[in-house]
């Protein structure tokens, strides 16, 4: 897991160029180059009021985030810790009970990460699940030895007890998802087997007293029952009323908000994605005009793109933006530049540096907002907990102007993607723009294969525009994690009429993914494919040939560039 998280920080760190959807972390980028810390204690920054919680204690599994999640779904806040984080961060969580994560190591190992002691001091519930189970058992008392073989993969659940408050609702046998090496040997003493496996006698097993193990995954979609054994168990057993709901977490923030900001200004660069959209929204429904919103038109955005954004924050929510359109600016940086990274850094800094100007012209300013998620959060959550809450920008880093001392604001620090987009449309934001497609930060440019210019990006806004529009008229638009075109640099000979044509090949992309770190290339209808290759020769002159990209990620990425 570790090692996955720092891959995907190394992937991120590659495209930190713009405020794009994806890339939430410029300015924490920035924060880190200048200051070389971490704009962090922002984590006190945000009160928790007084919310019920189930904390999970992560020891390094794939999936402890989705435990959060899950758990988040059943209207409970959630939030994932180190399982070396001390008590008094703990406490401020207003816990009502624990979950272990799974994880890599096998409890017997001399430096097996183990539960800290406050757990079960506590006396509140714990449920461990695979790992956790095991770290349970060995420090309850009980014995963990290595299963004769590594059980993985599907398999069916018996519970022997059907009155556990964890079976609630479960039929008596049910599909499990199962990855694990270890084996609960001897159950810790006052522990019962509750359920089990054709390979694991103790499948689940519990102490009467709230204190549960699981040696499966229940937050993984393949176990069928697994939402409903969390929901039991944080309803159920700890008792949570389940009061995290979207509307609560409005409310909670705009008082937050205003408290934080008192009567100081905020800056914050609209991208036309999601989340900053969603951090603008409810900042300036906090403060109104002390927020001051720059959105740069780097000129790679896609046909009315800018416009429509313009129109949506300005007009419609009444903000106070400052609009800069830069094309002109970001196409003399990007000419005679093919190399993909070298296009990104390009724009990264032009970016920086068109904001660094406006920003000035604000005049004074004390707060940054920005959009981090979550996952962001849980990613960097080592430097976090070691980092200072202000960052001093340096004019040498092309940050903002050197006396310059800025706060950082992130209300949307502690949610999910899911739950940002639903905020989003509490806050009346339209669904067209919460429910839009991710879109990368360099935009058109990475979609453009060899030198950029302006004859291309009209000639590719104009195809990608026909994508667009069909896959939302066959109403596959939500569905698709991504759908465009990619102007490739080959030209091949076609024939229109009696004429002989030697024009663009456009390729059409269209993806399911969950996290655009796989992706499966969607199998569109041949129908549709051929209305969207038809309209775009004969809608865009320069275009005679159009392909679909068949390749999934990986091997591939799913942008070209
Ligand atoms: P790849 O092409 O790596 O893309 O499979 C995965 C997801 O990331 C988006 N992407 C970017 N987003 N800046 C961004 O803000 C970038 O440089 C960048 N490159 C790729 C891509 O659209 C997909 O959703």
């Amino acid at each position: 897991m570790a090692n996955r998280r720092s891959k995907q920080l190394q992937e991120k760190s590659l495209r930190v160029t713009t405020t794009g959807d994806i890339e939430v972390s410029t300015y924490l980028e920035i924060a880190k180059e200048i200051g070389g810390e971490q704009p962090a204690a922002l984590e006190e920054a945000v009160s928790r009021a007084d919310r019920e919680a189930i904390v999970v204690i992560d020891f390094g599994s794939q999936y402890s985030l989705l435990i959060a999640r899950r758990v988040r779904e059943c209207q409970v806040y959630c939030e994932l810790v180190p399982h070396d984080t001390p008590w008094e961060k703990i406490v401020s969580l207003n816990p009502r009970g624990f979950i272990l994560s799974g994880g890599p190591a096998s409890v017997n190992d001399p430096n097996a990460p183990l539960s800290p002691a406050y757990i079960y001091a506590s006396h509140l519930p714990v449920l461990g699940i695979c790992y956790g189970m095991q770290v349970l058992a060995k420090q309850l008392g009980g014995q963990v030895a290595p299963g004769a073989k590594r059980e993985y993969g599907h398999t069916i659940l018996h519970l022997s007890d059907l009155d556990s408050p964890l079976f609630a609702s479960l039929p008596p046998s049910t599909p499990v998802w199962m990855s694990h090496g270890d084996k609960i040997e001897e159950m810790p003493s006052g522990f019962t087997a509750l359920a089990h496996t054709e390979n694991s006698p103790v499948a689940v097993m519990g102490n009467g007293d709230g204190i549960f193990g699981l040696q499966f995954h229940p937050e993984v979609v393949h176990t069928s029952g697994g939402k409903t054994i969390l929901k039991n168990f944080v309803s159920r057993v700890c008792g949570c009323k389940g009061n995290w709901t979207m509307g609560n977490f409005i409310n909670e923030s705009l008082s937050r908000i205003k408290e934080q900001v008192g009567t100081g200004k905020a800056i914050c660069a609209l991208s036309g994605g999601v989340d900053s959209a969603v951090v603008a929204t409810i900042i300036h429904r906090a403060i109104g005009d002390q927020l001051t919103c720059i959105f740069v038109n780097n000129g790679l955005l896609r046909r009315e793109e800018a416009e429509r954004t313009l129109n949506a924050f300005r007009n419609n929510l009444g903000m106070h933006i400052i609009f800069v359109d830069a094309s002109a600016r970001f196409l003399r940086k990007l000419k005679e530049v093919t190399d993909p990274e070298v296009k990104r850094k390009a724009i990264g800094e032009e970016f920086i540096r068109v904001f660094e100007e406006e920003a000035r012209k604000v005049g004074k300013v004390d707060f940054l907002a920005q959009g981090t998620l979550y996952p962001d959060v849980i990613e960097s959550v080592s430097s976090v907990s070691t980092a200072s809450a202000k960052i001093k920008t340096h004019h040498n880093v092309g940050g903002l102007p050197a006396q310059m001392t800025l706060n950082l604001l992130e209300p949307l620090r502690y949610l999910f993607k899911d739950e940002v987009r639903q905020v989003g449309l509490k806050l009346g934001l339209p669904e067209e723009l919460v429910l839009r497609q991710p879109f990368p930060g360099p935009g058109l440019a990475i979609r453009i294969i060899g030198e950029v210019t302006e004859e291309k990006l009209e000639i590719l806004r104009n195809a990608d525009y026909i994508v667009m529009n069909e896959i939302k008229l066959a109403k596959l638009y939500r569905q698709l994690w991504q759908s465009f075109a990619i102007l490739t640099d080959v030209r091949s000979v076609g024939v229109m009429g009696d004429f002989r044509t030697y024009g663009y090949l456009v390729a059409i992309r269209a993806v399911t993914s969950d996290d655009a770190m796989t992706a499966n290339w969607s199998r569109l209808p041949y129908d549709l494919l051929a209305r969207i290759s038809n309209r775009i020769v004969n809608e865009v002159p320069e275009i005679n040939r159009v392909v679909y990209d068949i390749t999934s990620k990986p091997p591939s990425t799913i942008e070209w560039e």
